[in-house]
């Protein structure tokens, strides 16, 4: 039978979800499930592993038998990931040591000042291209070591494993047989030395964490594994962090392309070539998906925490709309207020300011305010975060850009999309097909299987829209200056 579809697992911050692509990268089927978050304390979000096991295993099962597509007809797996949120199990009976904790969590700005004052701040950035903060995977796993009963002794006795959702899936999907990650997810960990692409065995022992947790890292691009449904094996052929993916999906594989995918948080990610780029102006460094000749490339990226989950708040906890769609007619049809700002530092701050303790804040509220305008001052908050990391980028690689890609679910919105060229003073390139994170696993998979190489994936990607800056410069640095203010009033003090 002819193989001639990929299916990817794109397993987000909250849900999880399969989709089958064809040949061509379109799109023949979806299956969703949303993902239970969990706060148990203030700051803290954690995910049940299992429960993400068993979501990924049903989508799968699910996008098969409400397709017209037999697994037989699969030729590979792809699988994209939130990166950085951390799982460590017991290898022996297979099951979490602790809830997985997520990205967005904030429980370890304790170790991460102790590990600051063993100077290991220079260290850490030249040699994972991350900064010490509690967003990275080697901190956490530090504190699950460290509060879990028995947990370090386990560890050192070689029973426990590490791994972030990526590795967690292959585990489990390959009945404990592949503890593997990719290059992509391996250096948002902090425990990856990017340059000489080995676990860092000086920041292991500062966090005391025993290699034998570690997953072997491999290219993105390759082999990781069989699952197997219906008693057919299917080979997982791609794996890739989800901005790594969404990256490789626009195109950026090719150095000097930069996209912003708009999801729970925001992420400005450009292709900056075969050289690691050192930010001077707060941002990461980090590895592209990589290929199969095995030759990485890096990325400067631009981490912004509150995206689309300020829009959720807005649902969910003030319960202002009804739907995320609902923002972007508000939006269009409320006045713009110039000196109205909602900074959404509601896990801090992320790129370029990297500020653990900052707190959300709303700023120039008067009594004629009134709830559209915070919901416009919200959406408008995602545009304002993403001029703050393309500045620090075009200063970090001295390159003007003329396009910014975009994708995911808030690029719908065409306000906020014509709100952020004007912004930015750029061209906004909205593709056809938002599923770009998604498309860039399943591409992944597809060149090792030998579905598709790099031309291919060139012509499948299609414009659909291109937003061109309208606004004249005063208006662009007048509302800008009122955002820089409110970001430096947000800003904790003991930064
Ligand atoms: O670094 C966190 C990122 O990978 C999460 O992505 O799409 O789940 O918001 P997303």
């Amino acid at each position: 039978m002819d193989k001639k579809y990929i299916v990817a697992f794109d397993q987000g911050t909250t849900s999880t979800r399969a989709i089958i692509f064809d040949n061509k990268g379109t799109i023949k089927n979806i299956a969703q499930r949303e993902l239970k978050q969990h706060y148990p304390q203030h700051g803290w979000v954690e995910h049940d592993p299992l429960e993400i096991y068993e979501a990924q295993k049903a989508v799968f099962k699910e996008v098969i038998s409400t397709s017209d597509i037999s697994a037989e007809e699969i030729a590979a797996i792809g699988i994209t990931n939130q990166r950085e949120t951390t799982v460590v199990w017991d290898k022996n009976t297979g099951e979490p040591v602790y809830n997985a904790i997520v990205w967005l969590d904030k429980r370890t700005k304790t170790i991460c000042e102790q590990l600051k004052s063993k100077n290991l701040d220079e260290y850490v950035r030249k040699n994972t291209g991350l900064i010490i903060d509690s967003y990275f995977s080697g901190t956490k796993v530090k504190w699950i070591l460290d509060n879990v009963p028995d947990a370090s002794d386990k560890a050192a006795q070689g029973d426990l494993l590490f791994g972030t959702i990526d590795t967690w899936l292959i585990w489990k999907f390959t009945n404990g047989k592949i503890h593997a990650t990719d290059h992509s997810n391996a250096s948002r960990t902090m425990m990856y030395n990017i340059i000489n692409l080995e676990w860092d065995k000086k920041l292991l022992d500062a966090l005391t964490i025993p290699i034998s947790m570690l997953p072997q890292v491999q290219n993105s691009a390759s082999h990781f594994g069989e699952i197997t449904t219906n008693g057919i094996s299917i080979p997982i052929s791609g794996v890739a962090g989800d901005q790594q993916a969404s990256l490789f999906g626009q195109g950026g594989y090719k150095s000097g392309v930069a996209k912003n995918t708009y999801g729970t948080g925001c992420f400005v990610l450009m292709n900056t070539g075969k050289k690691p780029f050192k930010s001077k102006n707060g941002l990461l460094t980090t590895l592209c998906a990589s290929l199969p000749d095995g030759k990485v490339k890096y990325a400067l990226e631009g981490s912004i925490f509150a995206g689309g989950a300020s829009v959720q708040w807005l649902r969910d906890k003030l319960d202002v709309i009804d739907h995320a769609q609902d923002t972007e007619n508000i939006c269009v049809n409320t006045p713009a207020t110039n000196d109205l700002y909602v900074v959404p530092a509601f896990a801090g701050l992320g790129a370029p300011h990297w500020d653990m303790d900052a707190k959300g804040a709303i700023y120039g509220l008067t009594l004629d305010s009134t709830k559209n305008d915070i919901i416009k001052a919200t959406v408008d908050a995602i545009a304002y975060q993403t001029r703050d990391v393309l500045d620090a980028m075009i200063e970090d690689s001295g390159k003007q850009m003329k396009t910014l890609r975009v994708d995911g679910g808030a690029t719908a919105n065409n306000y906020l999309m014509q709100f952020q060229s004007d912004l930015l003073n750029v061209q906004v390139d909205r593709p056809k097909m938002l599923e770009v994170t998604a498309l860039g696993a399943a591409f992944l998979a597809g060149v090792q299987s030998g579905i598709w190489n790099k031309k291919d994936i060139a012509k499948i990607r299609q414009v659909d829209t291109i937003f061109e800056p309208k606004i004249t410069q005063y208006e662009r640095s007048k509302k800008y200056t009122g955002w820089k203010n409110a970001v430096a009033r947000t800003k904790s003090t003991t930064n």
